[in-house]
């Protein structure tokens, strides 16, 4: 049984390993951190958002649709004004990433999102958070 376990857990870290090279793991396992002590407060933490008050991030069409550098400037510089997202309007407010965010943390749980709840996949790079942060 024992060596039952042993080759059961081995063949689970292989496979996750496995699974498109480790590096995008890496960052989306980082990621989800910063999702979960910040982004979930609002969002919660499966990504569904909050009533008419914080939106989905869950297959967000609105995340589908616009280009990967509208949405890292939403997330590191801030949003306002009314968006619709799948189908519902919302019009508040998210400030921006607060500074004790290092780019490199902007850039993981960017890449979390868009590999999370049927989102398009990809990753957002530190360079990529670099051009578009505080300003
Ligand atoms: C204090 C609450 C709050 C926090 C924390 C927050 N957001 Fe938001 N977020 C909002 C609100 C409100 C909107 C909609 C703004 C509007 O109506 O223009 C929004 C919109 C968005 C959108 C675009 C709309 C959509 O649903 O696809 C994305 C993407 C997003 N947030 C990602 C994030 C990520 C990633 C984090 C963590 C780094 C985060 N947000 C943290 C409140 C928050």
């Amino acid at each position: 049984m024992k060596t039952f376990l042993k080759t059961v857990s081995c063949c689970a870290v292989v496979l996750m390993l496995g699974n498109s090279g480790s590096l995008l793991a890496q960052d989306k396992a980082k990621g989800e951190k910063v999702y979960k002590a910040y982004c979930a407060t609002c969002h919660q933490a499966n990504g569904q958002g909050l009533s008419t008050v914080y939106p989905p991030l869950a297959g967000s069409d609105y995340i589908k649709n616009k280009p990967k550098k509208e949405i890292i400037k939403s997330v590191a510089n801030g949003l306002k004004g009314e968006i619709t997202v799948n189908g519902k309007k919302f019009n508040g407010v998210m400030v921006a990433l607060p500074k004790n965010y290092t780019d490199q943390d902007a850039a993981d749980v960017l890449t979390y999102v868009y590999n999370s709840w049927g989102n398009p996949g990809g990753t957002v790079t530190v360079a990529e958070v670099k051009a578009v942060r505080g300003k």
